[in-house]
């Protein structure tokens, strides 16, 4: 299914004025939240909260990828999910798997660049397969890159970057000093990745939850009182409006933002 031609024209032009009036995120993290609420309050079960919270992730990969956004990553499981019963923790596994037999050949067909961050090792074996044929065939893919956390913390990975580099201090790779910010980044298993502009989060939650600690520094925070299942594209648009709306200073004064803007826009001149 090509995503581009199913498309209404009312959608297009939302989106084509995005693109014209909105400074646009590179990376959008999204910390999916709300399935189980959702699903209370329609007098569903959980398992139905998380199937229709799938829906909003098909929904919000296509609009990400029409819009042209570069690096979409979703926080699906997290190491902490683990201690939910283990019945929960089957469903969402069925469904992940589920998820990756369906999806493939469409994110494929669509340009998009499939990658995983997380403990996976821990995943089902079979879900493991699933993953690293996916993350395979969509390699070389070059549009839009979706990163799915998967047993995934910002904690463990930090400890975890951290244990790699006392290994590599111990061999004599690197020395302690050597350490910069840069290096650090380097060794986490995001390193591939820009850091997140925009970090969502739905269900009116104001917690990070260990999603990309690291990373999102300085990350502006969307919250979205939307359950998870309930978020769809026109939520996504209106959450790019209001990141686009921000002044991000990176700890400099509002003055200096300006005058760098306005350098640039006389360099683009220059250039021409
Ligand atoms: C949070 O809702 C959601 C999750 C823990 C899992 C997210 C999983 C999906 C959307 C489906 C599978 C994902 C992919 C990428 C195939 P919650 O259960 O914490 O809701 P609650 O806080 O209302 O109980």
């Amino acid at each position: 299914m090509d995503w581009y031609s199913e498309q209404t024209d009312l959608d297009l032009s939302k989106q084509n004025e995005l693109r014209l009036s909105c400074k646009l995120p590179k990376h959008i993290g999204i910390i999916m939240d709300g399935n189980g609420r959702w699903a209370l309050e329609h007098g569903l079960t959980r398992t139905e909260g998380h199937k229709q919270g799938i829906e909003s992730v098909r929904d919000i990969v296509k609009a990400c990828a029409q819009i042209g956004i570069p690096y979409l990553t979703l926080y699906a499981f997290s190491l902490e999910n683990w201690k939910r019963p283990s019945s929960e923790v089957g469903v969402l596994m069925n469904l992940l798997e589920y998820y990756l037999k369906k999806e493939i050949k469409d994110l494929n067909e669509n340009n998009v660049r499939l990658l995983a961050i997380g403990k996976i090792s821990s995943l089902p074996k079979k879900v493991q397969r699933l993953l690293f044929e996916a993350i395979d065939i969509t390699s070389k893919n070059t549009g839009l890159t979706l990163t799915l956390a998967l047993s995934y913390s910002g904690r463990w990975d930090i400890v975890r970057a951290v244990q790699m580099i006392a290994h590599d201090i111990r061999r004599g790779k690197i020395a302690p000093e050597d350490i910069t910010e840069e290096i650090f980044s380097s060794y986490l298993q995001t390193s591939q990745l820009p850091d997140p502009d925009l970090i969502i989060r739905t269900s009116g939650e104001m917690r990070l939850s260990n999603f990309l600690l690291w990373e999102s520094a300085y990350s502006e925070i969307y919250i979205s009182n939307k359950y998870w299942p309930e978020f769809r594209r026109d939520d996504l648009y209106t959450a790019i409006k209001d990141y686009s709306r921000r002044e991000r200073r990176f700890g400099k004064i509002s003055a200096q933002i300006h005058e760098a803007s306005k350098q640039n826009v006389e360099n683009v001149k220059i250039e021409k």
